[in-house]
C-alpha cells in the first residue's frame, strides 16, 4: 500500500520558493478531522514543520497540536511573524463558522492565496469579502483522507497562477487523489459523487450484510465477508491498472454464478437508476445548501 501510495504522489519536500527565493510559509486554519488529516499527511511528505504555522484559539488544543505535531500554533492570524510568507492560507473550519475567519485574513487578502475545504462555500462568497483580485481555490475532499486515500477535487479562480495549482495539487496529493474542475459549477456533481460517495459503499456493505443474513449466514460472519469484500474490491480496484467494468468483467463465468447476481444487479430494476437518483438528490441538496 505504501508503495502504491508513493506511486501515486509526488514527491515534495518544500511547498517551494516565492518571487523573492524565500520558502513559501502555510497558514493552516482548522485543525480538527480534515485539517489534522492534511497536516499528517504534508509532514509525513517531508515537508519542513517551520514553513507551517496553525491558527486555533484554544490555549489547551493549541497546545496539543504543538505536542502532537511540533508545529508552531498562534492564537490570532494577526500574530503571525512578520518575516513568516504566508503564501498559502488553508481554511480547514466548518463553514459555520467561516465568515469570522476569512474576515480575520482581509489583511492577507492581496498577498495569500486561499485554499478552502468547506462545503457549500463558493468562490465567489471568498471573492465577496476578500476582494474580486484574491486568489482562492476550492476544494472538495472526502472521508478517506484520514487515511490518506481520499478523493479531493479542485476549483481555483483566474487569479491563482499555475505554480500555486501545483503547490496546491502536491498539497491535496498527501491525502490521495487529486482532480481540478473547470467548471465550479459541477461542484455539486462532485459533492453528490464523491463527497458523500463513500456513505453509499458503507450502505451497500450494509446492503450486503443483510442479503448474507438472509441466505442464512450469522449476522456477524456476513458483515464480516461483506465489508471485507467491499475493502478487497476497493484495494484490487486501487491497485489495478484495470477499469471497474474490466475488473467485473473477469470474475463474471459465463453461466455463472456471479451472472446470475449481475443480470439481477445490472438489469431494468438494478442499481443504476437508484444511484442516478440518489446523485440528483445530492445534487440538488448540495445546490440547496450553497444558496
Ligand atoms: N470531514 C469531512 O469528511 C469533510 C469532507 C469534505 C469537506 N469537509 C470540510 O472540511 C471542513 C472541516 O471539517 P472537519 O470535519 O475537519 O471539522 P472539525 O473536525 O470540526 O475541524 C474544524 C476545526 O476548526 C477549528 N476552528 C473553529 N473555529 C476556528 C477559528 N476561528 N480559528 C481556528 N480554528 C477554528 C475547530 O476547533 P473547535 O473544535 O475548538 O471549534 C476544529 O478543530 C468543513 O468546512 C467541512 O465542510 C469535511
Amino acid at each position: 500500500l505504501k508503495q502504491q501510495l508513493k506511486k501515486k504522489q509526488p514527491s515534495w519536500k518544500s511547498l517551494g520558493t516565492n518571487k523573492k527565493g524565500s520558502v513559501m510559509g502555510l497558514v493552516l486554519i482548522g485543525c480538527g478531522k480534515m485539517g489534522g488529516a492534511m497536516l499528517a499527511g504534508w509532514l509525513e511528505q517531508g515537508v519542513e514543520k517551520e514553513t507551517i504555522r496553525i491558527i486555533e484559539k484554544d490555549a489547551a488544543y493549541g497546545e496539543s497540536l504543538n505536542a502532537k505535531f511540533g508545529v508552531r500554533v498562534l492564537d490570532d492570524i494577526e500574530k503571525l511573524e512578520e518575516d513568516f510568507d504566508a503564501e498559502l492560507v488553508v481554511l480547514a473550519v466548518k463553514p459555520q463558522v467561516m465568515d469570522d475567519v476569512v474576515l480575520g485574513c482581509k489583511h492577507l487578502a492581496t498577498k495569500s492565496n486561499f485554499i478552502s475545504i468547506a462545503a457549500g462555500k463558493t468562490v465567489s462568497y471568498f471573492e465577496g469579502i476578500l476582494g474580486e483580485e484574491a486568489k482562492i481555490i476550492r476544494v472538495m475532499p472526502n472521508t478517506p483522507a484520514a487515511v490518506g486515500r481520499g478523493m479531493s477535487v479542485a476549483f481555483a479562480n483566474q487569479n491563482v497562477s499555475s505554480k500555486i495549482k501545483e503547490t496546491c495539487t502536491n498539497l491535496l496529493a498527501a491525502i490521495g487523489q487529486v482532480s481540478w474542475l473547470s467548471d465550479e459549477a459541477l461542484m455539486d456533481a462532485v459533492t453528490a459523487v464523491s463527497g458523500s460517495g463513500p456513505a453509499y459503499v458503507f450502505y451497500m456493505t450494509e446492503c450486503l450484510a443483510q442479503a448474507g443474513v438472509k441466505a442464512g449466514l450469522p449476522e456477524d460472519q456476513a458483515m464480516t465477508l461483506a465489508r471485507a469484500t467491499v475493502c478487497g474490491a476497493g484495494e484490487l480496484m486501487f491497485q489495478s491498472e484495470e477499469s471497474a467494468s474490466q475488473l467485473r468483467i473477469n470474475v463474471t463465468s459465463p453461466g455463472g454464478t456471479t451472472q446470475a447476481a449481475l443480470e439481477v444487479l445490472m438489469g431494468p430494476d438494478g442499481i443504476l437508476k437508484p444511484m442516478e437518483e440518489a446523485i440528483k438528490a445530492a445534487e440538488v441538496r448540495s445546490k440547496e445548501l450553497a444558496g
